[in-house]
């Protein structure tokens, strides 16, 4: 199977490290916390309560998600950048948490990684989703150093949030996504662990594609 996961809590720079790293290999990218994003957009545009849990099953079951090259349909909506915001980051996480919309999207993710050549980034790629992808990899970084990186990305998006606030919520998701009981975010025993605090996003995927080419020489 050619997939590469790149699982990691939420600004640890999944989404710029697996973009530039399935660039180089000529893979194609699956971000599949877009995907929990756009259900968590849905929800609340039919105004369902997280809590009806048989409104969200149907709602779930009956939604056609389709990637663009880097834009997000859910239904006939394009939402790639509604779903961009400190509002969807908390009501995603939510989302996350509910077992209909996991093994839903989770169906839908492995469909579409089934195709191959792929960089699969989120929570749990590596440990339920693809467990016997080749290339696995655990990024993380600081709470601090991840509410800065965020701080900056929702700037660039017009959005100006207070950094204590960020680093709040960053805290509360890591906490949220860790603690689940349905595939909590966590590295798949063989992945490789990547602290990249310190490191620039360059260096990152040099080390990431270095790691991939000394396995493929290997086997
Ligand atoms: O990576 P992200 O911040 O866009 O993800 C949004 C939310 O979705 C995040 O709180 C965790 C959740 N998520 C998940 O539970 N499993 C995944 N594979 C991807 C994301």
């Amino acid at each position: 199977m050619d997939i590469v996961t790149i699982d990691g809590p939420a600004g640890a720079g999944k989404s710029t490290i697996s973009r530039m790293v399935a660039r180089r290999l000529g893979y194609h990218r699956l971000d599949t916390g877009a995907m929990y994003r756009a259900v968590a957009w849905l929800l609340k545009e039919e105004g369902t309560s997280l809590s009806d849990t048989d409104e969200v099953a149907r709602i779930c079951r009956e939604c056609h998600i389709r990637f663009d090259g880097e834009r997000i349909f859910i239904n006939q909506s394009d939402v790639t950048n509604l779903i961009r915001s400190p509002e969807m980051d908390m009501l995603a996480s939510k989302v996350s948490g509910i077992p209909v919309v996991r093994e839903r999207l989770a169906g839908m993710q492995k469909e579409i990684g089934m195709k191959g050549r792929c960089v699969a980034e989120g929570r749990d790629m590596g440990t339920v989703v693809f467990p016997d992808a080749d290339y696995k990899f655990f990024l993380t970084a600081t709470a601090e150093e991840r509410a800065r990186r965020r701080k900056k990305q929702l700037e660039i998006a017009g959005e100006i949030v207070l950094y204590e606030i960020i680093l709040k919520q960053i805290i509360e998701r890591d906490r949220a996504d860790s603690s689940r009981s349905m595939s909590p975010l966590k590295p798949a025993e063989d992945a490789v662990l990547l602290d990249s605090t310190s490191f620039s996003p360059a260096e990152v995927v040099e080390f990431i594609l270095a790691e991939i080419k000394k396995k493929r020489d290997l086997s």
